[in-house]
């Protein structure tokens, strides 16, 4: 392992996944939040009611069905639209205290922007959910931007590519605030930037779908652009509450960012270097600017590196520089910061040839699922899978972060969980194949969902250590470390390209009769978890 690793390698109990952790309710403060996470396209549905207007996702999801493994969309999903009080009533019945959910953008302005109207309907939807979970005394979490961008906004200057999607997030963020903060203490701006920018605009396989086949010169430094505007967006609405909303609303402002624990593909120098640019690329590449207002060096070096299509070196605007104002709005632009941890996966070097071209050849790493000899990184949640039983390595990268970017606040693990196989063996990178027989899971193939229960109890005892581990180690004791947890996810529902094909819901979710939810293993284990319940194995 890299130094920086083996430093924090200080834990001395052992992690033997084969017996059960002593975790427990009570090694947790009061107020430490415990959730399950959805975010709005994934189980909404009603994509054309009481006024909504179309977003990025919608139209992806239908114009290119081909990238979607079953060739699925959400519009109807597993319909929480409909739903939500019997659903508020599952979340009461497992006793959860917080719930993270997300606001569809369209929902509240069709348009995109506040000159187009707002909809009523739509901020109305969300004022009953509030409600309803405050009633049940569960708390909202509330995420901004999942990905669900308004096409509108696409459509008028190509989204999230220009500047001046940053007037129009602030805009949208200061009705949120202004019509739910009351009764909202707890905002996420932004929801995994990195797989958004990633995946919508270099492998083409998320909305809005650029790069990956259809990989143009023109669309080359489009990542990096995406990716500054998304942090400008967090940093003005974070300030935007600052200045207007925290004296009376009083609540707490983060984002939320994906981060994989990275182990060497290899002991080659090589591979552990690409350790390194697989943090600042996955997650330097946000981090950074929101501490010290900058880019991670080792990406401001690559972006300006010469390719075929730029002999001399790219010029300095392949990478947009921060201006003063900008880094100072940057600078600790956090409350709290929100961690989606599911898994440790293995970097491998890939040395830049001058030939390719691109953010990806910047990035100078591929991330492989198994290391030179063929080893998984723990325990696979099923055959194929990307995610796996890694749970002390999630204590080592919080201190890793923690360390690295001088982090003074909390962090909220906002998402945690493991997947099921729905479909056999169209797992992926099937494709729309027609000749794959789909086989949807029935309630009682999956409801002994093992795996996940174990899957969770040891997250949990992950973070009871780094919780007492740093209260040990902090010489003036704050706040703990993690304060939040939400396990991925409250039900069954719509994973992206990935379709209905992966199950990761506390409660299954039947599809062919009536959306109706079952609770899981892992939903009566969380349940009897919350209560105190000490024979919680
Ligand atoms: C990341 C995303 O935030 C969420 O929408 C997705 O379903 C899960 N992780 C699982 O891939």
């Amino acid at each position: 392992f890299p130094s920086f690793v083996m430093a924090e390698e200080k834990n001395l109990l052992a992690y033997n996944y084969n017996h059960d952790p002593k975790v427990q309710r009570r090694d947790f403060p009061s107020d430490f939040m415990f959730g399950v996470g959805t975010s709005a396209y994934q189980i909404e549905g009603a994509w054309k009611e009481d006024g909504k207007g179309l977003h990025i996702w919608d139209c992806f999801a239908l114009r290119h069905p081909e990238n979607i493994t079953d060739g699925s969309n959400a519009c109807v999903t597993v319909d929480f639209y409909h739903k939500m009080k019997e659903d508020v009533q599952v979340l009461k019945k497992m006793g959860v205290n917080s719930f993270r959910f997300s606001i569809s953008w369209s929902r509240i302005l069709p348009g995109g922007k506040v000159s187009m109207g707002k909809s009523l309907e739509g901020i109305n939807f969300y004022n009953k959910l509030i409600d309803e979970l405050k009633a049940n005394d569960i708390e909202p979490f509330v995420t901004l931007f999942h990905w669900d961008l308004p096409n509108a906004l696409e459509e008028e200057y190509m989204g999230f590519l220009s500047p001046k999607i940053v007037d129009d997030f602030v805009n949208y963020a200061e009705i949120c605030f202004w019509e739910y903060g009351d009764r909202v203490k707890n905002w996420v701006t932004l929801n995994e930037p990195f797989r958004f920018t990633y995946y919508g605009y270099v492998k083409g396989r998320f909305a809005p779908g650029r790069g990956g086949v259809n990989h143009e010169d023109e669309t080359e430094t489009e990542p990096y652009n995406v990716a500054y505007n998304l942090i400008n967006c967090h940093a003005a609405a974070y300030k935007k509450y600052q200045d207007d909303f925290k004296e009376a609303q009083n609540g707490k402002v983060g984002i939320t960012l994906d981060v994989n624990f990275f182990k060497p593909f290899s002991g080659d120098k090589k591979d552990v270097k690409a350790v390194e640019y697989a943090y600042d690329f996955m997650f330097g590449l946000f981090m950074e600017p929101i501490t010290s207002g900058d880019w991670p060096k080792n990406v401001q070096k690559f972006a300006r590196m010469g390719s075929v299509h730029y002999p001399q070196g790219r010029n300095e605007s392949v990478i947009p520089s921060f201006t003063i104002d900008q880094k100072e709005t940057l600078k600790q632009s956090y409350d709290f910061l929100g961690i989606n941890y599911y898994t440790a996966s293995f970097a491998k070097s890939v040395e830049s040839s001058g030939l390719s071209k691109g953010f990806e050849t910047d990035m100078r790493y591929e991330e492989s699922v198994k290391d030179i000899s063929g080893n998984y990184a723990g325990e696979p949640a099923f055959d194929g899978t990307w995610v796996f039983l890694c749970a002390k390595e999630l204590v080592d990268l919080l201190f890793y972060i923690k360390k690295t970017y001088k982090v003074e606040n909390y962090f909220v693990i906002t998402e945690n969980g493991a997947p099921e196989e729905n479909e056999d063996g169209s797992y992926f990178d099937s494709g729309n194949d027609p000749e794959k027989k789909k086989v949807i899971k029935t309630y009682e193939q999956v409801k002994d969902d093992e795996f996940r229960v174990k899957y969770i109890k040891w997250h949990l005892e992950a973070i009871r250590r780094a919780n007492s581990r740093w209260t040990v180690d902090s010489i003036i004791w704050k706040k703990h470390l993690v304060m939040g947890y939400f396990v991925w996810s409250f039900t069954d529902s719509y994973e992206w390209s990935g379709g209905y094909t992966q199950r990761f819901g506390l409660n299954y979710v039947d599809y062919k009769n009536n959306l109706l939810r079952y609770p899981k293993s892992s939903a009566l284990w969380y349940k009897k978890f919350l209560s105190g319940d000490k024979t919680s194995k």
